[in-house]
């Protein structure tokens, strides 16, 4: 039965329920092996799946575990997800803008792994704060302020746990249907009406085509549409690094900069204001232009800010207590010309160096440590001219220059 699915898998048969069903269930209860898993999850790799076994194995995914009920509080319950970036720290700006907009937040976050920094990581950079909130806590806070950032609560699909990280290490992690069940049960387990998936594209992100990531679009759109959730998808660039600084103190400092209205004009500040404006949207049934001006609004009268200031005390953080070492380095340019890029890949890199994220799960990071951009795309440099500054710990990390940075 094992070997008669893989193999109706990789002659590109579709799979029926039951046998999917069989197979998956079957690993996670550990009656199948892991090399059984993995070469099927490559023959999907490789053949696909039809929408209908996508729809399938979503539910196989979403029913291994707890499914999150907010029905009780009252709202439109709304949700974001980025599939990773360099310097993505949206969720930490956007959630409190959505929220002092008349959004319920509830947002379950992840960690760090490998170039692209986690929500949950940065957050914790605030000393004190609380990132694993119990499911009682979360409703409480959910009901009191409308706005919650936590890691995951309750046992959400631990399907997607375990092939996850199967993926993870058998080069399977790119298949567009594996993708979109994985995140989308997520988000359905966890108990949001409507939800905005920011998928990234580029040198920093682990789609490298817009062709792919509009069919990442419309399988999501589908399995919410499916689900009865309005989903909607944005594709972003994640060929530089978003705003200025990677790390994560730096970057919650940076939040706070685009939240408290101190900065203006960016990549990382026009696509919070376009997520944001999409997601106003979807909750009051107005159109974005609409949206943005309440998104705006929300800004100039530092409402948003004091969303985030009100969730970090909820949570038992404190703002005034965030640390960014006092060891720095500057880099300079070794010639005169335009910036004509900054590889999000290679930042990237050299933030995961420099003690910012992990390789493996258990590695531990430094929240203090991290790259402040100060020359951006389109910048005219001269030679000796600080592109960036260094954040470090205790040694600087071998520095490519010409690597990240391109002058000419
Ligand atoms: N993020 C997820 O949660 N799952 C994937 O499969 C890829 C990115």
């Amino acid at each position: 039965m094992i070997v008669d699915i893989i193999n109706k898998k990789r002659m590109g048969e579709e799979l029926t329920y039951q046998e999917l069903d069989y197979f998956f269930n079957g690993y996670l209860n550990g009656e199948i092996a892991d090399y059984q898993m993995s070469s099927l999850l490559m023959a999907i790799c490789i053949n696909g799946m039809t929408d209908e076994e996508t729809f399938a194995l979503t539910k196989l995914f979403i029913d291994s575990g707890d499914v999150l009920d907010f029905s009780d509080i009252p709202g439109v319950k709304i949700d974001k997800h980025s599939t990773g970036g360099i310097g993505d720290k949206t969720s930490l700006i956007i959630a409190p803008i959505v929220a002092a907009c008349g959004g319920v937040v509830i947002k379950m976050s992840g960690r760090g792994l490998g170039y692209t920094g986690g929500t949950i990581d940065k957050l914790e950079s605030i000393p004190g704060m609380s990132i694993d909130l119990s499911e009682k806590e979360l409703k409480k806070q959910v009901k009191n302020i409308h706005l919650v950032i936590t890691g995951q609560t309750g046992n959400l699909v631990p399907m997607d746990k375990v092939i996850y990280a199967l993926r993870d290490v058998t080069g399977t992690v790119s298949s567009i249907p594996l993708i979109a069940s994985s995140v989308m049960s997520k988000k359905i387990a966890s108990g949001a009406d409507k939800i905005l998936i920011d998928i990234k594209v580029g040198n920093g992100a682990f789609l490298q085509s817009k062709k792919d990531a509009k069919k990442l679009e419309e399988l999501m759109v589908k399995i919410g549409n499916f689900y009865n959730r309005e989903v909607r998808c944005v594709i972003s660039d994640m060929n530089v690094p978003l705003g200025s600084c990677i790390g994560n103190s730096l970057e919650v400092l940076e939040a706070i900069q685009i939240l408290k209205g101190e900065e203006t004009h960016n990549n990382l500040v026009d696509l919070c204001y376009e997520l944001s404006s999409i997601m106003v949207s979807m909750i009051r049934n107005i159109d974005e232009k609409e949206a943005r001006k309440l998104v705006e609004d929300s800004i100039s009268s530092l409402e948003a800010y004091h969303k985030f200031e009100e969730m970090v005390k909820a949570q038992n953080g404190d703002l005034s207590k965030i640390k960014v070492s006092n060891k720095t380095m500057e880099i300079k340019s070794t010639k005169s010309g335009i910036i004509n890029d900054i590889n999000a890949l290679e930042i990237g890199k050299l933030s995961l160096a420099l003690g910012a994220g992990r390789v493996k799960k258990s590695d531990k990071i430094d929240y203090t440590v991290g790259v402040k951009l100060v020359k951006f795309v389109g910048d005219e440099v001269k030679k000796g001219d600080t592109l960036a500054i260094l954040y470090y710990k205790n040694t600087v990390p071998n520095v490519s220059i010409d690597t990240i940075f391109n002058v000419l």
